[in-house]
């Protein structure tokens, strides 16, 4: 049976990749997408959308338009990272139009899917988690209608990479991170920044993904151009892969949620989100002495079989 998958997404660079990818699995279907302000400004984000579906043949898959800001929080953008377009600055003349959105919106969107696939579901959230706040405050039952959820956000050992302890999906929206890591009790598996930084891709393959001679790649390979540049730059040498490789952060998430085997070592633990601390807001916290009394925990990613993620990475381009 092909996995059923709802995507979340803010559309930059990886989360470009991760569509690519999950449009290349064979064993996937995607059900829709839905959009969120994040990485860039939301109108920016249903284009960026509509591009690499265009350039992937499959327009044909419903794209809803979310949230445009945070519940609560300052709104902030990493265009400085994926480009002030989101995809690199490099813009399609031929671009598809906005016109071709869904007339419903992100949150209930993701409701009546889910409730015509009961348990079936998998949900990727790549982006601040706003429209999965929304959507399980409009309907308190979704979560447990979900398969599974999968969401690349948070950190596990204070490391930043918007704030000095904040990664940047959670800071973006602290209380809908607060929310959803509460309130989503279906199976939870989280992608944090420092694991998707341990796992880079190394350059050298990166240059060998790239050098396909496919459409896919060539779009591939100016979109991502200034991202690569900066992650092999000298302001990058602080974080944690210090230049040795490419973190397509979104990717891990998605690649968890299409392939079972990928994660190889994982713990169990319950988790929230710091929401006041002046230099920790938007901060995951892990609960390893069970001080919060939280009976739902999630599955946190520590270790993937690089190989089989090449491999989808090398598939994504065909
Ligand atoms: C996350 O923030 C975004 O810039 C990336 O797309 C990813 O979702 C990494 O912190």
């Amino acid at each position: 049976m092909k996995k059923k998958l709802i995507i979340d997404l803010d559309t930059g660079v990886d989360d470009a990749q991760a569509i690519m990818v999950a449009l290349a699995a064979p064993n996937v279907e995607v059900l829709g997408i839905t959009c969120c302000f994040g990485n860039t400004p939301l109108e920016n984000v249903l284009k960026n959308t509509l591009r690499v579906l265009k350039v992937c043949n499959r327009l044909d898959i419903p794209v809803y338009c979310g949230c445009s800001e945070p519940l609560l929080a300052r709104k902030r953008h990493a265009g400085d990272y994926h480009g002030k377009d989101g995809l690199g600055d490099v813009p399609d003349p031929d671009a598809p139009g906005l016109e071709l959105l869904q007339k419903k919106k992100a949150a209930p969107a993701m409701i009546k899917i889910v409730n015509q696939n009961p348990g079936e579901v998998r949900l990727v959230a790549t982006a601040p988690l706003t429209n999965l706040a929304v959507a399980v405050q409009l309907d308190p039952s979704f979560p447990k209608k979900l398969n599974a959820l999968y969401i690349m956000g948070g950190n596990t050992e204070s490391r930043g990479n918007t704030t000095a302890c904040g990664e940047f999906n959670f800071v973006a929206d602290p209380e809908a991170a607060y929310i959803v890591l509460d309130r989503y009790t279906c199976p939870t598996y989280i992608a944090p920044w420092e694991f998707s930084c341990r796992n880079s891709l190394p350059w050298s393959f990166c240059d060998h993904w790239l050098s396909q001679n496919t459409e896919k790649a060539a779009f591939m390979k100016k979109i991502a151009s200034l991202s690569m540049k900066k992650a092999r730059s000298a302001d990058y040498q602080k974080e944690i892969t210090a230049g040795q490789g490419f973190n397509s952060c979104d990717t891990y998430a998605m690649a968890a949620a299409i392939d079972d085997a990928l994660i190889t070592e994982s713990e169990e633990v319950a988790v929230t989100v710091e929401l006041e601390g002046t230099n920790t807001r938007g901060m995951m916290v892990l609960d390893y002495i069970e001080q919060l009394k939280k009976k739902h925990k999630a599955f946190i990613m520590k270790n993937i079989d690089l190989e089989r993620f090449k491999q989808m990475f090398m598939n994504s381009l065909k």
